[in-house]
């Protein structure tokens, strides 16, 4: 290996000095709604503030799952994390990656953070793939530029990788366009580019989605295992409460553009305090579930508009609506062992809330 050395090569990387890995405080993320701005009303034509005081550590090591609805926000905040709105939103707060805020470096530094560091896998793939490229010549490209390889180094390095993520025969895939892979195939094509740097954080955006359930759960024990090997930290966006039980050390829950709940596994799984956990929770199906029994399922959709909602987000949609006195209120609450934003789960105690 050749690797020059580089800016992110100089930072020290969290460890023993109880410094998170990943450390996000107070995350904001605006886009402007210029689109039909005549037709709309002034309230509605106002930027859309998509993501509301995020805040998300993930330690070395660790697996951290960020769980919620379609359009909650998961993926514009990883994709802020690797300075990807640049141009379309506005983004604001703090983004530390070993004490070092991503949000003041430059387009350079951040080109070396972007690999070297962190690496996505992104939710759609065959955007993330170039259809007219071999798998063999996007990999090579990659450990190239990034890691200052040669051609022949890059070349045993790709092979090595491919061969890591369980691909039978890497040789051949190196020889294959995307297109003529299979999804699980092309899913672990990914994860071998997003490991071609050693990142220390890997950023997993619905890795899984359009995988069938035994290929589903074969990835997941990659990453895990990866995980396990090189102690890379994991943030792990799925809509999958199954997947986040099998995954998790740590979840947050988004709604709505704001985390509703957050703390260890055992905690928000076990014992879920804020309604829309608990809801999330009932709507997975169990398997000896009686057929008869209807499935269950939250009332309406997540707003369009979330952001210009007075008060609690959820309010809504919760069960506990017409008899809750604090919907006004959309305050983060610590509890024993995590957050909630709910004040009647955090008197109560979560759960019957
Ligand atoms: N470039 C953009 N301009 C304006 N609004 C955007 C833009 N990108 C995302 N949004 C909005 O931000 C909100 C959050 O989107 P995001 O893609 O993060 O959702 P998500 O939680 O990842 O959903 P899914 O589970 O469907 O992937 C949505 O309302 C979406 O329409
Ligand atoms: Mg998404």
């Amino acid at each position: 290996m050749e690797g020059d050395a580089c800016c992110f090569e100089n930072w020290t990387i969290a460890g023993g000095d109880g410094l998170a890995l990943l450390d996000i405080r107070n995350l904001n993320i605006r886009f402007s709604s210029s689109a039909n701005k005549g037709k709309r009303k002034k309230a509605e034509s106002a930027p859309f503030h998509a993501v509301s005081d995020l805040n998300l550590q993930v330690q070395e090591g660790e697996i951290v799952c960020l769980v919620g609805e379609s359009g909650s926000g998961k993926s514009v905040s990883a994709m802020s994390i690797l300075g990807l709105l640049a141009g379309t939103g506005r983004v604001e707060g703090e983004i530390l990656f070993s004490g070092k805020n991503l949000l003041s470096l430059t387009e350079r530094e951040m080109d070396e953070v972007r690999g070297r560091g962190i690496a996505m896998i992104f939710q759609d793939i065959m955007y993330s793939l170039n259809p007219v490229l071999t798998i063999g010549f996007q990999m090579v490209e990659g450990l190239r530029r990034h890691m200052r390889m040669g051609e022949g180094d890059a070349r045993k390095r790709a092979m090595q990788l491919l061969e890591k993520t369980g691909l039978p025969d890497p040789q051949q895939v190196m020889r294959k366009y995307p297109h003529q892979l299979s999804g699980g195939q092309r899913q672990r094509v990914m994860i071998a580019m997003a490991l071609t740097c050693s990142p220390k954080l890997l950023i997993a955006d619905e890795p899984t989605t359009a995988l069938d359930v035994t290929i589903q759960l074969q990835i997941m024990e990659l990453i895990r295992s990866l995980r396990d090997e090189t102690g890379m930290g994991v943030l792990l966006i799925t809509h999958d409460i199954g997947v986040v039980a099998e995954m998790a050390d740590r979840v947050y829950v988004m709604y709505a553009g704001q985390c509703v709940e957050e703390g260890s596994v055992e905690k928000v799984l076990g014992h879920p305090s804020h309604p829309y956990t608990l809801a999330l929770m009932q709507s997975v199906p169990a398997i000896h579930q009686s057929r008869d029994r209807s499935l269950f399922s939250i009332d309406g959709a997540v707003p369009e508009r979330y952001d210009l909602l007075p008060g609690c987000r959820f309010a809504t949609r919760c069960p506990k609506r017409a008899s809750c006195p604090y919907t006004a209120d959309d305050t983060l609450y610590e509890t024993s062992g995590g957050h909630v934003r709910c004040r009647l789960s955090a008197q109560t105690g979560g759960g019957a809330a």
